[in-house]
């Protein structure tokens, strides 16, 4: 059978290797609810100004619902001749029909459809993705409390810094979750317009009404050009950037939790239900959850480059190269969502081993800067005390203590401005204790930060 594409103006049959090189339907079929629904509203406004008869209205619609319930039980047999899922649903209902199926593409093209299909899923897929981050974002403030007082070293440069509550850390994550659910609806607001009724590239001389079928697919406006929205692929990329921001979220916090995870390390437990064993080695319980997540962000950051790639030197406006978009999109998709749902169980469920944590707390001297700074509320300038800790922390160094293990003499010894009270603030829960300033560490700033973080997730 022919493409219902194929006009009138071609002579020659396809070349079947031209079929099976352009076909969408092995990926686009899943847009089939999308297509379905979209067709729908495009029918209803053609009826309310008066190019579709009630009637005609009536059977296009019972039929797009049969046709929806064929792809619900994968009955639709799906053929490389009719390439998308748009001409598989025309064609379904035209076999069906006949005449009044053949209305159904009045003022419409698969440009102008394509791209409302896939602002629909796209919609829906981001809410979805939101409610996973509104999901992990539970699972970190869900530790804070029993958290509360382990205190854990800040690294920079993955050497240790400066001590830190555990909560600290996780309010950290839902920080940056934050934004990526910032960056989301920012992003959905522009994905949230119809392009239905651009046609293919310069609007329709037919008088339809494309505020209706806007409104009808619950889109905020329409678009406002044909051209650009025949071209714009913007909102896929948008997204995938979205996604790769996600990804790359939780990679990093992979790998944190798989370094803290070695006998190294020692400061958590993975769930066992989310380790796996080795073949050989029989003591081994690895975090392979954590590893794919770190793996599996590669994928997302892939397809936001393939995207970009796509794009980047098509002329105005709907090119065939655009059909590409569609698996990076989808495996985007896919794959940050199955990052997010392991993630949000493993946040939950994961132990913090408090005595490996606490046995090697002070090693590190992460009370330097705490020092320094009781220096310079001393009235010494910040190069001189950032100077002086330096030869006090060698000098603890030599002798193998923490600083909080020096005698008053040797502190004495190397500056006369040293009395008894320093030891109020050496010792990694002295240090934290002594931070003040707004978004530190201090305990109660977390707190604040904590009871801030209840409120608005509810
Ligand atoms: N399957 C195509 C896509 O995904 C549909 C768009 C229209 N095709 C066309 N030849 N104008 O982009």
């Amino acid at each position: 059978m022919a493409s219902p594409s194929r006009s009138g103006v071609f002579a020659a049959q396809t070349d079947q290797r031209l079929e099976a090189y352009a076909e969408s339907i092995t990926f686009d079929s899943r847009l089939y609810q999308q297509d379905i629904r979209g067709s729908i509203a495009h029918a209803k406004m053609l009826c309310n100004v008066g190019l579709i008869s009630e009637e005609e209205l009536t059977r296009i619609c019972e039929e797009l619902e049969n046709i929806r319930g064929q792809f619900d039980r994968s009955e639709l047999p799906l053929r490389f001749e009719l390439e998308d899922i748009h001409m598989h649903v025309e064609q379904a209902l035209i076999d069906a029909t006949g005449d009044v199926g053949r209305k159904l593409h009045t003022a419409r093209s698969r440009n102008d459809q394509v791209s409302t299909d896939i602002r629909i899923w796209i919609r829906e897929s981001l809410d979805a993705i939101d409610a996973l981050l509104l999901d992990l974002q539970r699972a970190f403030l869900s530790r804070c409390e029993d958290d509360f007082d382990v205190i854990l070293p800040a690294y920079t440069h993955l050497q240790r810094a400066q001590p830190v509550l555990a909560p600290h850390y996780w309010l950290a994550y839902m920080e940056k979750l934050e934004r990526d659910r910032a960056r989301l609806a920012d992003c959905r607001r522009r994905v949230n317009q119809c392009p239905l009724g651009i046609a293919a590239v310069a609007g329709t001389t037919l008088p339809i009404d494309r505020q209706q079928t806007a409104e009808a697919l619950e889109f905020e406006g329409i678009t406002a050009n044909s051209l650009d929205t025949s071209s714009d692929r913007d909102f896929v990329i948008e997204s995938s950037f979205v996604l790769s921001m996600i990804a790359s979220h939780l990679s990093g916090w992979a790998e944190e939790w798989i370094l803290w995870s070695t006998v190294e390390f020692d400061f958590i437990a993975i769930g066992q239900e989310f380790c796996t064993g080795s073949s050989i080695m029989p003591q081994k319980v690895n975090p392979d959850t954590l590893e794919l997540t770190r793996g599996k962000s590669a994928r997302v950051m892939g397809a936001l480059q393939t995207l970009m790639l796509l794009v980047k030197n098509l002329p105005l406006a709907y090119n065939r190269d655009l059909q590409e978009d569609k698996p990076p999109l989808f495996d985007s998709f896919d794959t940050t969502r199955a990052m997010l749902e392991l993630a949000i169980p493993i946040v939950a469920g994961a132990k913090l081993k408090r005595d490996s944590i606490a046995a090697r707390i002070e090693k590190g001297y992460l009370d330097a800067t705490t020092l320094m700074e009781w220096m310079i509320r001393k009235g010494m300038p910040q190069r001189t005390a950032h100077h002086l800790v330096g030869a006090i922390v060698g000098e603890a160094m030599s002798r193998g203590v923490p600083l909080a293990e020096l005698p008053i003499e040797t502190l004495q010894g190397l500056s006369s401005e040293i009395d008894e009270s320093v030891y109020e603030v050496l010792g990694t829960q002295n240090a934290v204790a002594a931070f003040c300033s707004e978004g530190s560490t201090a305990p109660h700033r977390v707190r604040e930060q904590i009871d801030l973080w209840k409120k608005r997730l509810g």
